[in-house]
């Protein structure tokens, strides 16, 4: 494990940290000097991922549709670490995709619940007391490339993501005077398990080398790439950056 000091002495919390981008988030924060609430309604990814540096990390079951949830989860950050600096919304979901007409009303309400809902949430919770406490905060929300470059088959999860990038700019807005930044990551797909979900297709060699082939660096988004991208904005490194997307693919998007 490597060792560093980029986020020492602040406090965060990862949302969606029992598995993929959220585990590498929760893992590297702490790598680098955070405590770290890695929170997820899976308990036993998230209890794995925080057993890893138990130091720095630790675990609470948190479904983030449920505002109660959002209540105890920052009565945690505060009661047992004093404070909260940096507040990543990570998790998210969708349907496989397929033609759009094909849609039902649960995935809908499923992907705008856990995608957006979550931010409308932990933004009536957390702001107010980021705020009271009066040194700032960053927030980072996991957005998507498919918010700007929407693809067929996944209308409305990249339509969700879509809202997480324009909430992400408004927030910004509003809340800079108080010195807490809100930007989003935009990942490209993952070679996690979600492929076949984001693609359609099965995730065969011949598949990934169909939508690697339209990528300039060559390969599909790693953990680490957008671990590495939020502990910058969290840092006091990121410290001018407020209402960007912060791209990560490889250039694919050009
Ligand atoms: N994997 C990709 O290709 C890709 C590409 C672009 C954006 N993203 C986005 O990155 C983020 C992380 O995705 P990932 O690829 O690591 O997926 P993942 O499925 O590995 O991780 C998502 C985590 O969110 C959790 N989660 C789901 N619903 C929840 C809820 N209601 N409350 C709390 N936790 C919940 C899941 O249990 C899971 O651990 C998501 O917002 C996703 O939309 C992923």
């Amino acid at each position: 494990m490597s060792q560093g000091t980029r986020l020492q002495g602040k406090v965060a919390i990862v949302t969606g940290g029992g598995s993929g981008f959220g585990a590498a988030i929760a893992r590297r924060f702490g790598e680098e000097g955070a405590k770290v609430i890695v929170t997820d309604i899976n308990v036993e990814g998230g209890e794995g991922v925080a057993a890893l540096n138990p130091s720095n990390l630790i675990f609470q079951r948190m479904d983030v549709t449920q505002e109660d949830d959002w209540k105890a989860v920052l009565e945690l950050a505060f009661s047992k670490f004093g404070r909260l600096d940096a507040l990543v919304n990570n998790a998210g979901t969708t349907y496989r995709n397929k033609p759009t007409a094909e849609v039902t009303d649960a995935e809908w309400e499923r992907v705008f619940n856990v995608n957006v809902k979550s931010i409308y949430l932990a933004t009536k919770t957390v702001m107010p007391r980021f705020i009271e406490q009066g040194s700032g905060g960053s927030v980072i929300n996991i957005s998507s490339t498919g918010a700007s470059r929407p693809r067929p088959g996944l209308v409305w999860y990249n339509a969700s993501k879509g809202a997480v990038s324009n909430a992400t700019k408004g927030l910004a807005a509003e809340y800079g005077p108080h010195n807490i930044r809100v930007n989003s990551v935009a990942p490209l797909l993952s070679g996690t398990g979600l492929f076949s979900m984001f693609t359609g297709m099965e995730d065969t060699p011949e598949n990934r080398e169909k939508f690697i082939g339209n990528v300039p660096l060559g390969r599909l988004t790693e953990a680490d790439d957008i671990a590495n991208m939020c502990l910058y904005l969290a840092s006091d490194e990121g410290r001018f950056i407020n209402g960007t997307e912060m791209v990560v693919d490889g250039g694919k998007c050009v």
